[in-house]
């Protein structure tokens, strides 16, 4: 039986989150007073020696990007938590936040202290606004004890666009302008924030630092997937008996996810296919659910980790009504900057609708399939790059939803 282990959610319901002291008794701050006492490269190379990569989607080496944000000289640097969880059917931030504010603080105190930055921003979801106070409590409380030292950290509120969770789009609405991304390069850790070197981290990815300093890297090296350590945070939605989150090392299988910590598929219905890494994951059958959910097992079968979002859809679910609907998200929230994805998007929820309709053929399924892989590499970001999945796994695995549906 795989096992759940708490990793960045130790402190779940076991300290008062809007208590400090709590915090404090459990060892709190620890982590950021022992990183003070190292030098940035020796502080830089143990992150690096931890392997840990990033939780928000993109999987980058975390210590590799704190040292190209140390490397790059500026007068001002910067730390961004990326707090804006715009994935649908993702709440795992939300959770880390609630409920154990300071972790998160103390990560992006630590990464401060590394790169040479005084000054934090975390950009939270403007649908969380309780979670924006008890983070600016955590901060009040942080600046009262005096233990933050010279490092400062404001709250930002997101007012609602799904692309400014992308990192350059979020770079964009803190400084005041339209959310919208950067080319890139130059990437954030050399010209981020106002055209300082800036680091941009998941919310996930800041909560395992303290605990790495605290225990040291080879033993979070040794927790999971080798190629990507540690735990992740999984939610569970849609047709399972568990809709809720669990903490598990990252060589747990899919299967392991669904069956055993979802407790199964709801109303003893079969299962029929899961979407991994929110909106816009791909679409996984019944034959790949031996897939542990790591970074790199998740891309080697065409899918993605993405937030770790977990969506389970039973037999009775028709897989076209269910990506028509994703696709007008898509369409919606596209930014509109490049035309692939202004364009694109849009297409392809005509086209979709088109099928779902019954009125599509099957030159429309050949030209979905077209328009998409054109799209997945000329879109300006990950978007309108990641927008066709849905509908590229479901032609490729689910076919027969496709055809039966056809004129
Ligand atoms: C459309 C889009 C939305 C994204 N939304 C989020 C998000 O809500 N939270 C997040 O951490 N990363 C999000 N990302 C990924 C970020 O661009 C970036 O890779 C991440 O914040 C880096 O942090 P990490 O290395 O800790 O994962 C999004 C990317 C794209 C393309």
């Amino acid at each position: 039986m795989a096992e759940e282990m708490r990793i960045v959610l130790r402190n779940y319901g076991k300290i008062d989150p809007q208590k400090i002291d709590d915090y404090l008794a459990v060892g709190g701050y620890n982590s950021l007073n022992k990183a003070r006492a190292m030098s940035n490269v020796d502080l830089i190379n143990e992150i690096k020696a931890s392997k840990l990569r990033g939780r928000g989607g993109a999987g980058f080496n975390c210590g590799m990007k704190l040292n190209f944000a140390y490397q790059a000289q500026a007068d001002q640097k910067y730390v961004i938590c990326n707090a804006d969880e715009g994935e649908p059917g993702t709440y795992k931030d939300r959770i880390i936040m609630e409920n154990d504010p300071h972790t998160v603080l103390e990560g992006m105190a630590i990464c401060g202290y590394a790169i040479g930055a005084t000054q934090g921003f975390i950009y939270c979801r403007g649908e969380y606004p309780s979670v924006a106070e008890t983070l600016k409590q955590a901060i009040a409380q942080a600046k009262a004890k005096g233990v933050l030292g010279d490092f400062s950290i404001e709250v930002r509120l997101g007012a609602g666009a799904y692309v400014c969770g992308e990192e350059s789009a979020l770079i964009e609405s803190i400084e005041g302008n339209r959310g919208e991304p950067r080319i890139r390069p130059p990437f954030p850790p050399v010209v981020g924030l106002w055209g300082k070197p800036t680091i941009v981290n998941n919310v996930e990815t800041f909560a395992n630092i303290p605990v790495i300093l605290e225990k040291g890297s080879a033993w979070f090296a040794a927790i999971g997937a080798p190629s990507y350590p540690g735990t992740k945070v999984v939610t569970l939605t849609g047709d399972v008996n568990n809709k809720t989150f669990f903490e598990v090392p990252t060589d747990t299988t899919i299967k392991e996810v669904i069956f055993q910590f979802g407790g199964g598929i709801a109303a003893g219905k079969e299962f029929k296919a899961v979407q991994i890494g929110g909106t816009s994951g791909a679409f996984i059958p019944a034959s790949q659910l031996d897939t542990q959910i790591s970074f790199d097992a998740m891309v080697a079968i065409g899918a993605v980790l993405g937030s770790g979002a977990v969506f389970v859809l039973d037999a009775s679910r028709d897989l076209v009504d269910v990506t028509a609907r994703i696709s007008k998200f898509f369409a919606d929230e596209s930014c509109g900057k490049c035309a692939p994805c202004r364009e694109g998007t849009m297409r392809m929820h005509d086209l979709m609708n088109k099928i779902n309709d019954g009125k599509g053929a099957s030159a429309d399924v050949a030209l979905l399939g077209k328009l998409g892989r054109v799209m997945s590499y000329s879109c300006f970001c990950g978007l309108g790059q990641v927008a066709p999945a849905p509908v590229l796994s479901t032609i490729k695995h689910f076919s027969a939803d496709y055809n039966a549906k056809l004129m």
